[in-house]
C-alpha cells in the first residue's frame, strides 16, 4: 500500500510518501525565517505559503519515491489541531488529490501522528506512556495501542515549546526559542537561579508553566537593570535555570505517570523532544528503572509529512477512510474525534 501524508498546519509545509517496506521519501519546506521577522506565526501568511508550496513538495515527493499520483492507494493528511486556514489548504488539497486520482482519503490528529512518530525508526512498545511537549500542547497520554490512547494530565496554561518560545522573546533571542536557549543553557548554569516548579499537587499530572515564565520575567528585568558589574548571573546562567525547571517537571511526571499505569515503556515527542537535557535526564531516569524510553529522532519531533503518513497508514490497515466532507478543527482533542469514546481514537 502506497500513500502520500500531507501536513499543513502551522507553518511546516511537508510531504511524504510511505508504503509497507516504511519511509519512501520527503519533503519539507520550512516558512520559519518569514514568520521570524514578525516574532511569530502570521496565520494568513502561513496559509498562503502552504498554498504556494504544496503542489511542488507532492511532485517531487512523488518522483523521488518512483511513484505517479495514480500509484497512491491512500492520502492522509493532518485536520488538526492547527491554524485553521493552514489545515484547510492542505485538507482541500488532498480532497482534489483523491478526487482526481480515486485515491482513498484519512483524516490525522496532529498529535496523534506526533506520538507515533519514534516508530518511523523503531517498532514502538505497547502500552506505553506518551508525553508530547510542543509548542501548543504539554500532555501525557496512556497509549494502550497505535490507534487507542487515553489523556491522564496536560497543561493548564502555556505549553513546555511556548514557554520557550516566550522566554526566548524576553531575553530578545527571537523566534522560535527552544533552539536558542538550548544553546545558550549549555555554557550557564543551572544552579545559579532556583526557578519555581508548579507540581499542581502531589498526584497531579498536569502541568503548568506560566508562572516560570513570569518568574523569568522577573529576574531578566531586575538583572537588565542592574549595571553589569553587579549582576549575579549571566544570561546564559537563567536560560540554563529556566531550561531545568522545565526538564524536571517533565521528567519526573513522565515517570511517576509510567509508575502509576505499570508500562515498561514511554515515547516523547513534539519540538521540546528534541532538546538534548530532556533526552539526556529522561533516558538516564528511565534507564534507572528499566523503562524504555522511545524518541523520534529531531527531524520527526518537529512537524513533517513523515508523522502523518505513517499515522495515516495504521488507520488505512485498519480499514479506517474519510468522506470528503470532513472538516478542518483547529481544536482536535485526541478523546474528541467524531464517533469517538473519551480516549479512543476512531472514525
Ligand atoms: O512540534 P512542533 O514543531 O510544532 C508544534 O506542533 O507546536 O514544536 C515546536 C516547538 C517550539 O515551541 C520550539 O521552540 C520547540 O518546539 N523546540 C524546542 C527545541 N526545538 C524546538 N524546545 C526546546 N529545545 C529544543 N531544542
Ligand atoms: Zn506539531
Amino acid at each position: 500500500m502506497l500513500c502520500l501524508g500531507i501536513e499543513s498546519s502551522c507553518d511546516e509545509t511537508a510531504v511524504a510518501v510511505v508504503s509497507e517496506g516504511g519511509l519512501l521519501s520527503e519533503r519539507l519546506a520550512s516558512q520559519a525565517d518569514m514568520h521570524a521577522l514578525f516574532g511569530g506565526v502570521v496565520p494568513e501568511i502561513a496559509a498562503r505559503e502552504h498554498l504556494s508550496v504544496l503542489p511542488v513538495l507532492c511532485r517531487e515527493a512523488l518522483a523521488a519515491a518512483g511513484a505517479a499520483p495514480g500509484d497512491l492507494d491512500g492520502v492522509a493528511v493532518a485536520r488538526g489541531p492547527g491554524l485553521l486556514g493552514s489545515l484547510l489548504v492542505g485538507l482541500s488539497f488532498a480532497k482534489g488529490f483523491c478526487l482526481g486520482t480515486g485515491a482513498r482519503l484519512v483524516g490525522v490528529n496532529h498529535l496523534h501522528a506526533h506520538l507515533l512518530a519514534p516508530g518511523l525508526e523503531r517498532e514502538m512498545l505497547f502500552p506505553a506512556l506518551g508525553l508530547l511537549v510542543s509548542g501548543g500542547h504539554t500532555h501525557l497520554y496512556r497509549m494502550d495501542s497505535p490507534g487507542s490512547f487515553r489523556l491522564l494530565g496536560r497543561t493548564l496554561d502555556d505549553a513546555a515549546g511556548e514557554a520557550f518560545d516566550k522566554v526566548a522573546k524576553i531575553f530578545g533571542l527571537g523566534y522560535p526559542g527552544g533552539r536558542v536557549i538550548e544553546a545558550l543553557a549549555r555554557s550557564g548554569d543551572a544552579g545559579a537561579i532556583r526557578f519555581p516548579r508548579a507540581w499542581m499537587g502531589k498526584e497531579s499530572l498536569d502541568f503548568s508553566f506560566s508562572g516560570l515564565k513570569t518568574a523569568v520575567l522577573l529576574q531578566h528585568r531586575s538583572w537588565a537593570e542592574a549595571p553589569e558589574a553587579e549582576r549575579a548571573c549571566s544570561l546564559a546562567d537563567m536560560a540554563a535555570a529556566f531550561q531545568e525547571a522545565v526538564v524536571d517537571v517533565l521528567v519526573q511526571k513522565t515517570l511517576a505517570a509510567v509508575e502509576r499505569m505499570g508500562v515498561s515503556a514511554a515515547a516523547v515527542a513534539g519540538g521540546v523532544a528534541c532538546n538534548g537535557r530532556l533526552r539526556g535526564r529522561m533516558s538516564a531516569a528511565a534507564q534507572e528503572r528499566g523503562i524504555s524510553v522511545f524518541y523520534p529522532r529531531p527531524a520527526y519531533c518537529t512537524d513533517n509529512g513523515a508523522m502523518i503518513a505513517l499515522t495515516g497508514y495504521h488507520r488505512f490497515l485498519k480499514g479506517e477512510t474519510a468522506g470528503l466532507d470532513v472538516d478542518a478543527r483547529s481544536k482536535f482533542p485526541m478523546d474528541d474525534l467524531p464517533g469517538g469514546r473519551r480516549g479512543e481514537l476512531q472514525g
